[in-house]
């Protein structure tokens, strides 16, 4: 039932619970964004996985986030169990048939899947700061050591390297603060100490190279489907902040490497954001400005992002505006703010005469919504009590045999999985400190005139070391300078940061 202009979701019913009509999401309007809403147990990974399914098949790209591991199924053939098969006669699904979907595994700890990493650099000061819930002033400092590392040519790649560079920061403070504006060592130490906790949380995987190529979540297969791309959640779901870091860092680098389509027939890709109330907890006001800023704009690149979330209200209401497509399973009304909840999440729907939305949302079965999708011109239908259709892959999580087996095969397998570690800051200031302190120790031992004391069968290494050390100096110089120059070319690129400052490449 997949055909050429739209995915297939379910069916809507009059009010007297008989068939009405097919449902379906307008592949051209993908791009315009979707909200998918419910109560725990409602449904909404199944509607997430049904419109998975539907983009691959219509040859667009998915990524999204697996929190429970449940929508690992997508990767096998369906089976046919009697309820799927009953509610595939509801929705007039005929002949439903079953479909293994190719699948990427991703995980930022590259346990369940391939590791995924950025470098700080890529990642920037402001997602940086957010990821580590810094204070404002906290956030000054960042900033300045972004602009050090740019201006002295220090790569940032992994977490050892801002390590390095803040310690160095610390060092001259006052000098850095004469230049800069305020750059305390308390400020420097406290995030110091923040990364810290970054690093025991595991964080340190995530930051490094080889970085993710945007490419690799774009592909399509020989028959011309379009690869998902699913992201073990589970575990980063105990760094919730991470994850929502992760994910908005992700957008914002389809952002900014992919270039301006205008409207397709179908979306270039399409990005899921399940528990996406994460995104905005407690997130400073900026930072929900530009997120909404970037969701107005992705459109236009081709790359539909739809929120997966409880609530309706989880999401900023200017956020909130721009999700075109909506699935809203049941909702409780128990307290007066639920019930809050639910009028308010009512409101959003063109209403439809047949019947009253608030009261059908608390009414709703589970895997039955309240769907509206974009109709001609871009105009929300109105909403349809709606049967959504049973999946064509598994239900459920897949054994972890099978997983590794899908990783094994996959078109990027070996490409991520051993991180490089090359020369950055990290290394470059050891040097730079080693130096000092050599040329310290020979400056000290110049004005004491030489050791008087010796150690006997080590007098020749202690007689050498100042030889050694310069030598070593001249050899580490060199190098320095030739990393400078290579990086220098690059940094100059990387000054220009995009909306969410991650790096604005290729510009
Ligand atoms: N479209 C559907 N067709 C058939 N069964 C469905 C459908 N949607 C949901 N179900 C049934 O309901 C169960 C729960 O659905 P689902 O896991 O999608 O809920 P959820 O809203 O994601 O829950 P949670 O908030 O706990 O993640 C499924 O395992 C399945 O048995
Ligand atoms: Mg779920």
């Amino acid at each position: 039932m997949v055909d050429e202009t739209g995915i297939f979701i379910g069916a809507s019913r009059k009010p007297d619970d008989s068939y009405q009509r097919a449902e379906e999401l307008l592949l051209r309007y993908g791009n315009r964004h979707g909200l998918v809403t419910g109560a725990t147990g409602t449904g909404k990974t199944v509607s997430l996985q049904i419109l998975a399914e539907g983009f691959s098949n219509a040859g667009v790209p998915v990524f999204c986030a697996d929190i429970k591991g449940d929508l690992s199924g997508i990767s096998m053939m369906g089976d046919a169990k009697d309820f799927l098969v009953k509610r595939a006669e509801q929705v007039k699904l005929d002949p439903y048939q079953f479909q293994e979907f190719p699948v990427i595994f991703w995980d930022l700890f590259g346990e369940q899947g391939h590791p995924i990493r950025a470098t700080i650099s890529e990642m920037g000061p402001l997602l940086l700061s957010r990821l580590m819930n810094l204070t404002e002033a906290q956030e000054g400092v960042m900033n300045i050591a972004f602009r050090i590392a740019d201006e002295e040519g220090l790569l940032l790649l992994d977490l050892k390297d801002l390590q390095a560079l803040l310690a160095n920061m610390a060092d001259r403070a006052d000098q850095l603060s004469a230049r800069y504006g305020n750059v305390t060592k308390p400020s420097v130490g406290a995030i110091q100490r923040t990364l810290l906790v970054l690093e025991q949380q595991g964080a340190a995987n995530f930051f490094g190279e080889p970085a993710l190529r945007i490419a690799d979540i774009m592909r399509t297969t020989r028959d011309g489907r379009g690869a998902i791309s699913v992201l073990a959640a589970d575990k980063l779901m105990m760094n919730p902040r991470l994850y929502a870091t992760f994910l908005l860092w992700l957008m914002s680098e389809l952002f900014e490497e992919l270039p301006e389509v205008g409207d397709l027939d179908r979306p270039k890709l399409v990005f899921f954001f399940d528990e996406a109330h994460l995104l905005f907890e407690d997130a400073p006001k900026v930072l929900i400005d530009r997120v909404e800023q970037v969701v107005r704009l992705i459109r236009s690149k081709g790359v539909g992002v739809y929120f997966v979330t409880q609530n309706p209200l989880d999401i900023p209401e200017k956020v909130l505006a721009q999700l075109g497509n909506r699935v809203q399973h049941a909702l409780r009304a128990y307290t007066p703010r639920e019930q809050q909840a639910v009028r308010t999440a009512a409101e959003t729907f063109r209403p439809n005469p047949d019947f009253d939305c608030a009261t059908a949302i608390t009414q709703l079965a589970t895997g039955e919504a309240l769907v509206s999708m974009l109709e001609d011109k871009g105009v929300p239908a109105v909403v349809q009590r709606t049967l959504i259709r049973p999946p064509s892959s598994r239900l459920g999580p897949i054994a972890p045999d099978e997983r590794r087996k899908i990783i094994a095969e996959s078109p990027v397998a070996g490409q991520y999985d051993e991180a490089v570690d090359r020369e950055s800051a990290f290394e470059i200031l050891q040097k730079k400190t080693k130096e000092a302190q050599d040329a310290e120790a020979q400056a000290k031992q110049q004005n004491s005139g030489g050791s008087r004391w010796t150690i006997p069968g080590f007098d020749d290494v202690l007689g050498t070391g100042n030889r050694r050390s310069s030598n070593r100096q001249t050899v580490a110089e060199a190098a320095i300078k030739s990393v400078v120059r290579s990086v220098g070319s690059s940094v100059g690129r990387a000054i220009v940061r995009g909306i969410l400052g991650s790096l604005a490449r290729g510009r």
